[in-house]
């Protein structure tokens, strides 16, 4: 990578680099910005590194380029502002400690080396020079070039006082292993192991952010594995943690379902780059640990973990500040997860087929995924058979369907005619009618179109309006 060609290439880095020495300060690029040149990912944020005052830099760039909106946060002694589309973050050096019991860092000013050494991984170490002596020099402090081509992640200084200063970096560390698919360091682990419980002094949202990161990358079971190994799920998400283990009880064992869940979510990635339903693959069967059974003569049951898996979802989402709005999609997706298999028989009823449909409404799709994805046999020719299975459902569906038009499936006669119709004003009998006839729909007695609905109603509404 030619540093110094990129650098000069775009005018922005010369007018920094000319306000530095007009400030006789020195300014770098650091960080992920660098990472990511060398790594040729498209990164639309850069760091700055200013020996010296970093708000005041920003500043006085911002009044250069002619910047009205800038964002100041005094506390970290940062600034920040976004030009033609890119995020430009501005920081005086510091030596930057946490607090044992606090969440705010303490900050001092320091020199570019001590800035430097207490940054999180040596692959984020590494600076681009834009002074005029040496403009687009990188300097590799920590060996952080090799680690790239490597493949590893490192911490520039003992992992235990990394990741003492900042918890968070835990977490980061395996979302940077599971983001770039690379290894961890021994060293992290361990200290990942030792320090886990100091994750607490940090924010739900940071973790949270930082755990869907992972669950948003290429294999996610990457960084699973490390939140698992590490015992880190322990804290973050203990009831993932929980789905791991075998007990084997005479000649029966059951799978262990953290590493089948792991491999759900592998496979599932594969196909949608939508992290709820990735995290509804993660959590599909998150309460089979509460409902492992062992029944003499059939071994190892998980009876109704679907059910008792989504009724822990709100509890979850709550805990770990993950957005309401996404709870119920979760709670539909495992609660209905065993059902497309409980359809595969060929003496199966329209009508089962049609209840499942309209339970399953628009996410029927996001479903049939997760199905597909909860196949983790080694044996091809029994995958094949289950994916034939779910195909044959899904052209049942499909069939039923375009009888029926039933995706957006409501009454034909809606709610305002059946009040006119029986005389009632808005009550909870109207919503009884309405459901009957909906009913009777999905039974097959009547057929998906209005005539048919108003004639049902004729017929069924005294019995209503008698009782
Ligand atoms: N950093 C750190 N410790 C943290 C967070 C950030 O040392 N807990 C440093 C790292 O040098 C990092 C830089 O601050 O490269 C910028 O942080 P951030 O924008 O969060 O990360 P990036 O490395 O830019 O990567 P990404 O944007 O992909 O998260």
């Amino acid at each position: 990578m030619d540093f110094n060609k990129y650098f000069s290439s775009k005018k922005i880095y010369t007018i920094i680099s000319e306000l530095a020495a007009e400030l006789e300060c020195e300014v770098y690029v650091v960080g992920g910005f660098v990472r990511d040149l060398i790594l040729e990912k498209d990164k639309k944020e850069v760091d700055f590194l200013i020996v010296g005052d970093g708000i005041n830099f920003a500043q006085k760039l911002a009044d250069k380029l002619n910047i009205k909106t800038l964002s100041v946060y005094k506390n970290f002694g940062t600034a920040h502002f976004n030009y033609n589309n890119f995020d430009y973050e501005f920081v005086g050096a510091r030596k930057e400690s946490y607090k044992k019991e606090s969440r705010n860092p303490e900050v001092e000013a320091g020199s570019f080396q001590e800035d430097i050494e207490r940054r999180d991984f040596t692959i984020n170490t590494l600076a681009v020079s834009l002074n005029a002596n040496s403009f687009g020099k990188l300097i590799d402090t920590f060996d952080g070039v090799n680690d790239i081509i490597n493949k590893v992640i490192k911490t520039p200084l003992d992992p235990i006082i990394t990741f003492n200063d900042d918890p968070l970096r835990i977490m980061r560390a395996f979302r940077f292993a599971s983001q770039l698919e690379f290894e961890v360091d021994n060293s992290i682990l361990l200290a990942a192991e030792q320090l886990a419980e100091r994750l607490k002094i940090i924010s739900q949202e940071r973790i949270t952010d930082e755990f869907l990161k992972i669950l948003s990358s290429p294999r996610p079971s990457i960084g699973l594995k490390l939140l698992y190994y590490s015992k880190v799920m322990d804290v973050v998400f203990p009831e993932v943690a929980s789905l791991g283990g075998v007990e084997q009880r005479q000649d029966h064992h059951h799978k262990d379902v953290f590493l089948h869940t792991c491999q759900v979510v592998d496979n599932i990635s594969q196909n949608t780059d939508d992290v709820w339903l990735r995290f509804a693959a993660l959590v599909h069967d998150i309460a089979k640990p509460a409902t492992k059974k062992f029944v003499e003569g059939t071994g190892w049951t998980f009876h109704g973990h679907e059910e008792l898996g989504a009724r822990m979802m709100k509890h979850i989402f709550n805990r770990m500040r993950m957005p309401l709005n996404k709870l119920e999609y979760i709670e539909k997706l495992i609660r209905l997860h065993l059902r497309p298999i409980a359809l595969v028989d060929d003496d199966v009823t329209d009508s089962a087929i049609r209840r499942f449909v309209v339970t399953a409404d628009e996410d029927l799709n996001d479903l049939i995924t997760l199905c597909r994805a909860d196949i983790t046999s080694k044996n091809p020719n029994k995958v094949a058979k289950y994916l034939d299975n779910y195909n044959r459902v899904m052209n049942r569906v499909i069939e039923v369907q375009e009888k029926d038009k039933l995706r957006a499936f409501q009454s034909p006669v809606k709610g305002d005619e059946i009040m006119s119709i029986c005389n009632l004003t808005p009550s909870k009998k109207v919503g009884e009618i309405k459901s009957a006839i909906e009913e009777a729909i999905l039974e097959g007695e009547i057929g998906n179109n209005y005539e048919e609905a108003y004639q049902y109603l004729l017929k069924i509404k005294d019995k209503f309006l008698n009782t």
